[in-house]
């Protein structure tokens, strides 16, 4: 399938607002998911951990942490001796994965931005990113400054949604989720903050074109599974060895 013609480079909505949308949904937000998603965000989340290849006593990174629930698949991949660092914009998001996540010692969490990562260059094996990419203000950057902190030969990992490429099921699939996620969100007393999520897929890079902004970032050897019938990808590309030709 060529890549999409036309697809938007960025999130247009505000950093602030963003956090501010996050924070007030935190409470809820692991529920919500799993209600949203039939359970299958955590099938997802592990098949993520799974792609960054991490070994007991490694280290990663789980850019926009959210509740953490990535981060802690992750931490139990390195074990005791690894390290885990789980990274948000929202204050609330990353209280929430403390107080939830708190007692594993492999595994920490603070508040910071994907686009201005507080970390030196090379110091991972691995960087995450789980439903988090289509919220920053410009997708090659994220994706550039997560290979930044990853050192060369390991893995940058996207797991996220995405348009299904069969055209019937893609147009029933954006329909149905912009009218569901909502109303089930409302449910909960969160309709307004949940009618951004579906809006944030608009114009998102389809899969192909994902994996070129990944490439464009600088990472070889990209390549992407889809998964519950194409409304979720998982990107993977690997940081050159220094003067390695990109794959
Ligand atoms: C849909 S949630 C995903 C959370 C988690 N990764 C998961 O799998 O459930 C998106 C997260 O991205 C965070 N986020 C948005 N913009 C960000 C940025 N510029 N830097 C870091 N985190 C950001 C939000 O605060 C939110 O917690």
């Amino acid at each position: 399938m060529p890549p999409q013609a036309e697809s938007r480079q960025g999130n247009s909505v505000p950093e602030a607002e963003v956090a501010a949308m996050f924070d007030a949904i935190a409470p809820v937000y692991d529920r919500l998911n799993t209600v949203m998603t039939a359970g299958g965000d955590g099938r997802w989340r592990r098949a993520a951990a799974d792609t960054a290849g991490l070994e007991p006593g490694g280290a990663a990174v789980d850019v926009a942490c959210g509740t953490g629930k990535l981060s802690v698949t992750l931490a139990e991949r390195v074990g005791p001796f690894g390290r885990i660092v789980g990274i948000d914009l929202a204050p609330a998001m990353v209280a929430a994965a403390g107080a939830a996540h708190g007692d594993l010692v492999q595994l920490s969490f603070q508040v910071g931005n994907a686009l201005a990562l507080p970390f030196p260059d090379a110091g991972f094996d691995a960087a995450t990113i789980a439903f988090g990419l289509r919220n920053l203000a410009d997708f090659e950057a994220g994706l550039r400054e997560l290979a930044r902190v990853v050192r060369p030969g390991g893995r940058v990992v996207c797991l996220e949604l995405s348009m299904p490429p069969q055209r019937g099921w893609g147009r029933l699939f954006r329909s149905s989720f912009g009218r569901l996620a909502p109303l089930v969100a409302g449910a909960f007393g969160h309709g307004r903050a949940y009618r951004y999520l579906p809006s944030s897929l608009d114009g998102f890079p389809d899969a192909t074109s994902l994996a070129a902004t990944m490439r464009a970032a600088g990472l070889a050897e990209v390549g992407f599974r889809r998964l519950a019938l194409g409304a979720v990808a998982l990107h993977t590309g690997r940081v050159p060895e220094s003067g390695a030709p990109l794959g």
